[in-house]
């Protein structure tokens, strides 16, 4: 009979928290190119309301997954002590961490222009925060392949 050999609980740990960083991930990239699909279809001006409506409800899902993201990443640089591997490996997560810095700050940015026109009387900018997501969902799309070269290339 074979014997049964359980996972480690710190092979465990490791696994919930890499389930988490890509999770987060696919909520920050599945909601950005959804917000930005739903600003692209719609050209009209007219329905704004709804259009902010739906970009309000992704800064919310949008910022904590870059918190659990962050926390996670942490998390997953924890797996590799005491020490990182170099090489390729190290350019490309030095390439992610700053494109994550790049983003995060235009994020800061899109928030703000968000938070500007849910509090103006007139007209909704569809043209601006479409390029406002566009760029994002771009960034994320980028950071995510990225992602992937870093865990598996
Ligand atoms: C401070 C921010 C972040 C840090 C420190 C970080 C760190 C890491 C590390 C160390 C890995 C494991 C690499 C390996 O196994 O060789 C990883 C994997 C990954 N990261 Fe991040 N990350 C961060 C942000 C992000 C962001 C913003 C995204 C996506 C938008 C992302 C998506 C992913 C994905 C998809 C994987 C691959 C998981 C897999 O295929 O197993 N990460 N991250």
């Amino acid at each position: 009979m074979v014997p049964l050999s359980l996972p480690s609980p710190l092979a465990v740990t490791t696994l919930g928290v890499r389930w988490l960083h890509v999770l987060a991930a696919t909520v920050a990239v599945g909601g950005g190119v959804m917000t930005w699909l739903r600003l692209r279809v719609e050209p009209s001006d007219d329905d704004g309301d709804d259009v902010v409506c739906l970009a309000r409800a992704y800064e919310w899902l949008f910022w904590a997954a870059v918190g659990t993201l962050v926390m996670t990443g942490v998390g997953n640089l924890g797996s590799f002590a005491p020490t990182l591997p170099g090489g390729t490996w190290r350019t490309t997560l030095d390439l992610k961490l700053a494109l994550v810095v790049v983003v995060l700050v235009g994020s800061v940015v899109r928030t703000r222009l968000l938070v500007r026109a849910d509090r103006s009387t007139g007209e909704v900018p569809v043209r601006l925060l479409r390029r406002a997501y566009g760029v994002t969902a771009l960034g994320l799309v980028a950071l995510l392949t990225l992602a992937e070269v870093l865990a598996h290339g």
